[in-house]
Parts: structure tokens; sequence; C-alpha cells
């Protein structure tokens, strides 16, 4: 499976930095030697779910930079040296020159320069022998400066715990950096230090929360040496950039470093606490890499005895958090449901997604005449959610940037004045991250979304079931033929509910939201699209690709990762997938997966006829189904009977109720033909049964036999119970079946050849269709059974003119494969075969033995 992106949060956000400490660098040439005191900041006084720190606070955090830029942090432990992360050197297993490096000291926001802030070139870069990689251990690295740091009141080094020192589990730490905020957000203007508070965890509570599969169903394994800070439920964590800063722990008034900020899975997000480097272990290497330095890195005795078990790895219960988001008493009954009244316009609905933001459509608010900016009166606007006793007052509107031009991203995000209590309700719902995958056959639910009306029926909230990224995208597949692998960020949600009868049969009510639910937790999966018309299932653009800008609008929605994981064999065959040839009016011939909703053969319908018998019939455009003239006409007779079509029925497992559709049929239409009557007639419905997973035209076959097809006929073993069962069978070579049924075939007939055993699967009274999938993945249409045979099909092909012309939006494939049809009385036949007539298998033995029959 290609699950690309997400693991260690190796690092490396770029932020430039101006050129302003460039030159003052490395000049600076005198220090004078001090008495080395670490740990104390002057008295007074990445990293996502922090505070800007305060100047001056965390005196030994430096900033490494490359080429003018940001790339790690790290922390000064002596005059000439500075402890950072190997990975932030190690470029595919090579170790980077020291040149290319520089060390910013003492400043505070990077954007401007402090007294004090200075910057060091470097000498040396040690990294421990053992570090092969960032999830392998002994992520650690000593920088020597080429010249020692000016110490003052902003530059101090930290204090170095000796390989016996013990952190109790629980102490809450620091951890510091200009790393991103969160996840693909870097840290704003004017990039000042931050802070947060973790928490230590112990080796045990650690691996617990790391062996529940996370993103991508990771579990990972901890290694010696390595230490985990932060919190069950995240939300507080180091970032990209935030790489060999330091994690640490005050005690007795001095801070001692216990950690080098080393990698994590993603930022901040759920039962995945950061991982550092712990320092500990690693006194013996950092004393001998700076022995001889003068003074070296100060290891101050610890004060007090360490209780024996504050850190045995036993001393926590495993205890995993839960989604803080997306949890409602029943369906329907959301306890994130947010309207907006805006003085003047009916109540738009949406989502609350925060403590302080609720997500709506931005053409709720936006004057699509007038659209120079927000509107200003925000004043007057109140927002009702769940429970609450009062209406919210709204503080901001921040519209997505792309809202007026693209359907897709028709989002506003409006911030409250004051943040909600957040309970059983309201409480938010959950966004998915970019690269969550709802799984097809995801139970989802459509709900109202900006100024739509309320759905028809009495199901405010439509059932509906999420169907595969293959068929979506195919039936669809506007943007090339190739699907987007799972953990891509789809294109497009396709999620099937029941047809809307009410509505006349195409869907008509504005907006509706996409809510999917993953063990027991709602996401807001999508917003609907319009420009999908009345095709069905009707297409949700995936919310997905808007998490980033929701979560740096708000900091703070809840992002949540896929909870299930059974991405099941279309996982496994993502990077071949590709949709079969679109026609010029759409797809056809799209089968579903059988295992996702159910439905086999989309295009069988069931044509009853005069209430006395059933036909097979076959779906060949929205208001048409193609069936053998034989079985919907008596012989003989002229009359029109009354028929009815049912579509939806040929499932193997039941849809969600209301996917099967009746039509009537209101015309019989037949070729003209001289002489016999023609073989195929085409039903016209009373009104169009638009495409839908369980009512897709099939593709039509222009003439001749289709290369490298595999072909079936369809039909019911029994006519009563109308189980669709499927014999597979070989199409015949035109001139083998000339010869066979020499003199009694009407020109344009197939004949076929079952596979073995396959012969008594369908009943022919009910004239069963021939068709085929093509090498190209379309099922298509070669024939509807003659009358009483089970091997000889009229042929679609002679027909294309006719039916092209009665039924415009047919989906007649170009022309491929086998030719033509036997020349007109070949006398080419071999003179056994005539013998043999009736017995397709016995012909094809006769056929192998005899030379004549090539070519
Ligand atoms: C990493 O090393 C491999 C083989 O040694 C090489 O093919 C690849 O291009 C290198 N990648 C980078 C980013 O240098
Ligand atoms: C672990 O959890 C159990 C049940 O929740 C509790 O009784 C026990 O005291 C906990 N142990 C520790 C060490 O917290
Ligand atoms: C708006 O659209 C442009 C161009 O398609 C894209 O680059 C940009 O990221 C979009 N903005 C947001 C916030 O998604
Ligand atoms: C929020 O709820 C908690 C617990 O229900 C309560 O203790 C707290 O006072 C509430 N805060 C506000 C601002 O209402
Ligand atoms: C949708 O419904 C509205 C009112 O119910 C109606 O005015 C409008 O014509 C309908 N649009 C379509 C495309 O059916
Ligand atoms: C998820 O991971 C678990 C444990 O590693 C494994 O047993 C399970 O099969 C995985 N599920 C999927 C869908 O890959």
């Amino acid at each position: 499976m290609s699950h690309h992106l997400l693991l260690p949060l190796v690092i490396l956000a770029i932020s430039p930095i101006p050129g302003a400490f460039q030159n003052s660098a490395l000049s600076s040439t005198q220090e004078e030697p001090e008495d080395l005191d670490c740990g104390r900041p002057e008295p007074s006084a990445r990293i996502m779910g922090g505070s800007d720190a305060r100047p001056g606070s965390w005196p030994w955090q430096v900033s490494l930079h490359q080429s003018g830029s940001h790339i790690c942090g790290g922390s000064l432990v002596a005059p000439s040296w500075v402890l950072s992360a190997a990975h932030c050197f190690v470029t595919n297993g090579t170790l980077e020159p020291a040149a290319a490096w520089s060390v910013l000291l003492g400043a505070h926001s990077q954007a401007a320069a402090p007294d004090g802030a200075h910057v060091r070139a470097v000498a040396a870069i040690l990294v421990p022998r053992d570090y092969s990689g960032v999830d392998r251990g002994a992520d650690l690295a000593l920088l020597r400066l080429a010249s020692p740091a000016r110490l003052g009141p902003a530059v101090r080094p930290v204090c170095l715990p000796r390989a016996s020192h013990r952190f109790a589990h629980g102490t809450t730490c620091w951890a510091t950096g200009w790393g991103d905020v969160q996840e693909a957000d870097p840290l704003p203007l004017p990039w000042v230090l931050q802070e947060v508070e973790l928490r230590l965890l112990g080796e045990a509570a650690c691996q617990c929360l790391y062996s529940r599969p996370g993103p991508f169903n990771l579990t990972f394994q901890l290694l010696p040496g390595m230490l985990c800070a932060g919190y069950p439920e995240g939300r507080r964590d180091t970032c990209q950039g935030d790489s060999g800063g330091p994690l640490v722990c005050e005690e007795d008034g001095r801070w001692f470093q216990a950690g080098v900020t080393s990698f994590g899975f993603g930022c901040g997000r759920r039962n995945r606490p950061g991982i550092f480097t712990a320092v500990a272990p690693y006194e013996a290497w950092i004393r001998e890499q700076v022995i001889g330095s003068e003074p070296g890195p100060a290891f101050p005795t610890q004060s007090w005895e360490p209780q024996s078990g504050a850190w045995e790895p036993t001393d926590q219960n495993c205890s995993i958090a839960l989604p803080e988001c997306g949890k409602a008493p029943r369906p329907g009954a959301w306890p994130w449901e947010a309207q907006v009244m805006v003085p003047g316009s009916r109540p738009c609905h949406g989502a609350l997604v925060s403590e302080s933001w609720v997500l709506a459509p931005a053409s709720c608010f936006l004057d699509p005449i007038n659209s120079d900016g927000p509107p200003r009166d925000l004043d007057t606007w109140r927002v009702l959610l769940p429970s609450r006793p009062r209406a919210e007052l709204v503080a901001r509107l921040v519209p997505h940037d792309n809202a007026s031009w693209d359907d897709a991203s028709d989002l506003a995000l409006l911030q409250l004045r004051a943040p909600v209590n957040l309970s059983t309700a309201p409480r938010p719902v959950c966004l998915p991250h970019p690269e969550h995958y709802f799984l097809p056959g995801s139970r989802c639910r459509l709900a109202r979304w900006g100024r739509g009306e309320p759905a028809p029926g009495p199901n405010a909230q439509l059932e509906a079931e999420l169907l595969g990224g293959w068929w979506c995208h195919c039936l669809y597949g506007r943007q090339g033929a190739s699907v987007p692998p799972p953990g891509d960020p789809p294109r497009a949600l396709c999620p099937a509910y029941q047809e809307e009868e009410e509505a006349g049969g195409c869907w008509n009510y504005s907006h509706r939201s996409l809510l999917c639910q993953e063990e027991g937790t709602w996401f807001l999966a999508g917003i609907s699209d319009f420009s999908s018309g009345c095709l069905r299932p009707r297409v949700f653009h995936p919310l997905q690709t808007h998490g980033p800008w929701i979560s740096h609008v708000t900091r703070g929605a809840y992002l949540e990762d896929q909870l299930t994981w059974d991405w099941g064999s279309e996982g496994e065959e993502t990077d071949t997938q590709t949709c079969p040839p679109h026609t010029e009016h759409g797809a056809c011939g799209l089968r579903p997966e059988p295992a996702v909703v159910g439905v086999l053969w989309p295009w069988l319908a069931e044509v009853h006829v005069a209430g006395d018998r059933v036909c097979t019939g076959i779906l060949v455009a929205p208001g048409w189904v193609l069936a053998a003239t034989h079985c919907v006409l008596r012989p003989g007779s002229t009359t029109v009977p009354y028929i009815e079509v049912y579509l939806g029925r040929a499932g193997a497992s039941p849809l969600p109720q209301g996917h099967q559709v009746s039509r009537v049929v209101t015309s019989i239409r037949l070729p003209r033909h001289l002489g016999l009557r023609p073989p195929l007639a085409l039903l016209e419905l009373n009104s169009r049964v638009e495409p839908s997973p369980s009512a897709l035209p099939i593709c039509l076959h222009p003439g001749g036999i289709p290369l490298g097809a595999s072909c079936w006929v369809l039909g019911w073993k029994d006519p009563r119970d109308r189980v669709p069962v499927a014999a597979a069978v070989s199409i015949l070579m035109p001139r083998l079946c000339h010869c066979l049924y020499q003199g009694i075939l009407p020109p344009g007939t197939l004949c076929v050849l079952y596979s073995e055993g396959q012969e008594d699967r369908c009943e022919v009274t009910s004239a069963p269709p021939l068709l085929c999938q093509t090498e190209g993945g379309s099922w298509v249409l070669m024939g509807m059974a003659v009358r009483g045979s089970q091997e000889l099909f009229a042929a679609i092909g002679p027909e294309e003119a006719w039916i092209s012309q009665m039924v415009e939006e047919a989906h007649f494939l170009p022309p491929n494969g086998y030719p033509h049809w036997p020349p007109e009385g070949s006398n080419l036949c071999p003179p056994e075969m005539a013998r043999a007539s009736g017995s397709p298998r016995v012909a094809l033995f006769l056929l192998l033995l005899t030379p004549l029959i090539q070519g």
C-alpha cells in the first residue's frame, strides 16, 4: 500500500531567516572564561499547542542554520558545545560538513536581533557511532563551535544529567523550539520561540500508546535510550523544526536537559506522544567527545535521591485516549449542529469544529455580487448550538481563499466571541486528516448544511453507504483514468442512498454535508457538489483536503486519525487501478465490487410483462431497456402489453432500503425489418433511471467479437426467484458458428460454447443476454438470446445504427476486436461439421483437427 508521509517527524521545516545575523556572526572573537554555571535562566523571568516563551527564559536554546534558514534546534551545554539531534546532520547515511552550519545563540524572535544574540560557525559535528536512523535510537549530536559562545543573560548553558540521573515519570518538563505550530503549519512571524509543557511518560505507558495502531495502522516499538513526553490525548507536542531542541526539567532551581527532540508520528496526534533521545544514558559519550575542552558541560549532582519505584516501568496503567470529538447520542442528534442566524436570511447550518469555531458554507455569508471582503455587521449575527441556553456572538468570519470560485472550497470559519464549554453537547465533530481514507461500505448520513431544506421523507438525515473510490472515481472520471490510491486525498466521495421518489427522481435541495462513522465516532467527511447534476450517487467534495486550512485558522479543530483499517483488496491493488474507458455519454458498464455494495449487475433489469412472465432486460441508457422481442411480445400479437421494469434487484446482498427502482414501459420500439420479426426490442421507460451503483447502463459492442474479453450469459437459474447467475462462455468464431448452424442462422447471430459444467446455469425462457468484460474493464452487451436457444444470440452490432438513432445516449464502444460476420453462403465448412450440428463441443473438436478452419 502506498502510505507515504506520516511517519517520523523527521523535521526540516525551513523558515527563511533574514540576513540580520549573518555578518555579526563569525567576527566576534574573544570570550572571557567564566564559571560554568548551568541550567539557571536569569531570574524574573516546534511546538504544537504551546505559547510564546518569555525572552531569556530558555537561554540555552539555539537555532541551527543552514544557508540562512532555521533547520533544527539545539541546546548550549558548554561555551563551545551544542547538543542536538543526529538526524539533523545525517542525510542518506552521510554526515554533512560542519561548514554548512551555523549556530544562532541568544535569539528569542528570529525576525529581530536582540542584544546578545550572535552567531557561531561550527567546527565539528560529532554523532554516536551507533546512530543509523532517526527511529533506531542514538539520535544525538554534539557540535563544537568555532569559537566559544558569548555567555550572558540571554546565553547560558543547560545542566546535563548524569547517567544515574532519573527523571520521575509524570514530571512536567518543557520543550522549546521554532518548529511548526501544527503539522505543515510553520511558526508565523515574528518567529518567537515557543514553549510547551509536556509530561514525562513511563516507558510502559508510552509503549502501551504506541502499541495501539495509529495513523496508517502503524505501531512502534520503543528502543532503549528513547524517552516519551506528552499526553495520550495529544494536542501539545513538538513538531517539524523542533528537532535537536531540548526537553528540560527543573530540579531544585536548576534546569536539566532530559531529552533531545527526535521524532513523532505527526504532531500532537492522539496516543502518539513525542519521542526524545534520553540524555542521561549518553553521559559517557558526551564526556568522551568534549574531553580536554575547558570548560566542558556541567553534570551537577542530583540533589535528591530518586524514590525507588518512581521510575519503575510498571507504575502506570495503560490508558489510551479516545477521540474527544464526533460522539453523538444517536444519528441525527448531532451535538455539533450549529445554526448561524444572519438577520434577513434563513438560518445557515454548519458544524462546531472546536470550542471557538464553526464551519459552514461561505455561500451563506458572501454576497456573490459584491464579494469585496466579508460582511461587517457581525455584531448582529448569532450562533445557536445544542444545549446552550443563549445564542453565541460572532467575533470573526474567515472565508476560504477560494470560496467564491471553487465549489469544493465553499467554506467559511466563524469564530465565536467566547469559547463554549465542550461537554456532551455542544461537542465538536471530528475532521479527517488529509490522508484519511473513508472505507468503502462506511455508514454515513447526509446532514443539513448551509441553507438546505431538510431531506424529503420522514428521515431528516438520509442514511448512506460509502462506495469504493474506484467506482466513484470512474463514474465521475473527469480527472484522468487512474484511480488515486487510498491514503491520497480523494477527489470525490460517493455515498449511495435511497432514491428520493418525492423529489421526482432527481435530488433537488441545495447543500448537504456527509457525516461518516468510524468506530462510533462521526467525521465531517464531505460537502455536496452540484456539478454532478442528476447523476447518482451524488458526489461530495472531500473535506480532508481542507484539514490544513481549518487547523491553520482554528489552531484547535479536532483533526482525528483514521480509526478503522480494513483497506482490503482495494488497498492492495491501487497502483494499477484505472477506469474503463468512458463513452461520449459518460460511464457505462462499470460493475461495483461485490463486497462493497452487493450489486453485481447494475444493468440487469426484470421486465414484468402483463403480470404473467418475466424477461431479462438490460439498461442501455437512463430511459431505455433492451430485451428480446420474442419474450416481451407474444408471437403474432400486435397489442402492447403492460410492462413494468425493475432495476437494482440484482444484488447479492441487500442494499440500503430503497435502491430498487421501478418504471413503466411507455413504448416498445422495433427496427424495421422485412420479413422476420426483429429479435431485439427497445423498451422506453416512463422516466429516466439516473446512473447509480444499482442501476447503471451497460456499454454496447459495435460488432464483431471483442478480443481478450471474458464472456458470460447472464440470467436466472429460476425465473421465479430471479437470483442472477452468470455462465462462462466463449463466443465462437463466425465461420465456425456459420458452419455449425448452416442454413438456419439469420445473419448477425452469435453462438457460444459454454465452459465445462456451465450449460445449465441459466434458464432460457426469459431470454438471457450475452455480455463480455473487455480488456479495458468495461462490460459490454453482445446480444440477447434467440427464442428457445441457449447457444444462439441476436447480436447488437448489426443494429447499431437503429439503436443509436432511437437512444441518443446509448454507449457504443469504438469498434475493436475480430472484425466481421462470415461471408454469405460460405462453403468452406468441413463436411463432418454438418453432422455435428447442434453440438458445439463436438464441432470445436473437429475444428481443432481441421486445418481448413484457419483464417
Ligand atoms: C541516497 O543514496 C542513494 C544510494 O546511495 C542514492 O541513489 C540517492 O540518490 C541518495 N539520495 C539523496 C537524496 O541523496
Ligand atoms: C490501574 O487501574 C486500576 C483500575 O482502573 C486501578 O485500580 C489501579 O489503582 C491503577 N494502578 C495504578 C498504578 O495507577
Ligand atoms: C486556493 O487555490 C489555489 C489554486 O488552486 C491553491 O494553490 C491554494 O492552495 C488554495 N487555497 C487554499 C486555502 O486551499
Ligand atoms: C465548564 O464545565 C465544567 C464542568 O462541567 C465546569 O466546571 C466549568 O465551570 C465550566 N466552565 C464554564 C466557563 O462554564
Ligand atoms: C428544485 O425545486 C424547486 C422548488 O422545490 C423548484 O423551483 C426547482 O425548479 C427545482 N429544480 C429542479 C432542477 O428540479
Ligand atoms: C493493522 O495492524 C494490526 C497489528 O499490526 C494487524 O493485525 C492488522 O491486520 C492491521 N490491519 C490492516 C487492515 O492492515
